[in-house]
């Protein structure tokens, strides 16, 4: 019987597999573990079931023993983890993809069109109480027809947003290291461009791209500037992809006509810059958050642990 660790609420199903087979420590709180109290339950663990929540470094590693073997993130992106410093120790890392495709696609689509037809805008007047009257003029917004969508980082997530595009019949140009295969290419309907083509000819921008030191920044100011005066950015990816205050700067200065973001660079805090800021659309990470994704995710997530406690192939390895 192994000691598993699992640092966040998770659903139940998850938790109680990794029971029938093993003695489990599960957080049972919704919000996250203090740092400390992380630290000593992880000591002697064989394996460590982790939120994106959590940061798993060095030092939690040195906390939890040599007897470690697997670090099971419940998440796509794995950013809060020290792949390296883990694969120096002989930790296996694993994530969760596919099972959140549909549903973090499903919000990327839903902050296009909430910025380019201004509904938090709309939603904010209503509630405020504000006089408002059907008008020719009033609260026009950007229709998305013929209008380019430009994917930075055309992995599934990105390949699911291009589909829902498509059927709002939008064009779509992506980045990729490597480019989409013909048929892939074509069912998309996607062209493959250069990132500064992308941000110069895409009328709306979706990030979808890994968080890494390569991506920090990736949308700084200069890449700002670089994008038309009427185009959207959306970011469903991780907040510091993008220059949070540079951003704000180049919303305020009519730069980008608007963003809709899903991360931010430091949640759960968010640029108090943005909150004033009615061609910001602004929701708390939900990219994953339905009943069903969650509960895939964790299953997933208890599947890989299991793997590696059993000394078997984890079906999602990292790194
Ligand atoms: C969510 O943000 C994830 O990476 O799964």
């Amino acid at each position: 019987m192994a000691r598993v660790v699992v640092t966040g609420k998770v659903p139940a199903v998850a938790v109680e597999r990794l029971r029938a087979a093993h003695d489990v420590d599960a957080w049972d709180s919704e919000s996250p573990i203090a740092r400390g109290e992380l630290l000593s339950r992880v000591q002697g663990a064989d394996a460590v079931v982790s939120l994106l929540t959590e940061r798993v470094d060095a030092e939690l590693l040195d906390a939890a023993g040599p007897q470690l073997r697997v670090v099971s993130n419940v998440a796509v992106g794995y950013n809060n983890i020290d792949v390296p410093a883990c694969a120096a120790r002989g930790v296996r890392v694993t994530n969760t993809p596919g099972v959140l495709t549909d549903a973090t696609a499903d919000i990327a689509m839903a902050l296009i069109l909430m910025v380019t037809r201004r509904l938090g805008e709309g939603e904010r007047v209503i509630r405020s109480r504000r006089p408002w009257q059907w008008g020719m003029f009033y609260m026009l917004g950007t229709g998305l027809q013929g209008r380019r969508l430009g994917i930075v980082g055309m992995g599934q997530i990105g390949a699911a947003t291009a589909r829902r595009a498509r059927s709002f019949g939008m064009e779509i140009a992506y980045t990729k290291r490597t480019p989409l295969d013909g048929p892939t290419a074509a069912e998309l309907g996607a062209v493959h461009v250069g990132l500064d083509e992308l941000l110069a000819t895409s009328d709306v921008v979706s990030l979808h791209c890994p968080y890494s030191p390569e991506t920090h920044h990736l949308i700084d100011a200069a890449r700002l500037s670089s994008m038309r005066r009427s185009a959207y950015l959306v970011n469903t990816a991780r907040g510091p992809v993008v220059d949070e205050a540079a951003l704000v700067d180049a919303l305020r200065a009519g730069t980008i006509a608007g963003a809709g973001l899903d991360v931010f660079e430091r949640e759960p805090e968010v640029h108090e810059g943005l909150l004033g800021l009615d061609n910001a659309v602004l929701i708390p990470h939900l990219g994953s958050a339905t009943v069903e994704t969650r509960t895939a995710m964790a299953d997933l997530a208890a599947t890989n642990c299991l793997a590696v406690l059993d000394g078997r192939e984890p079906p999602n390895p990292v790194g």
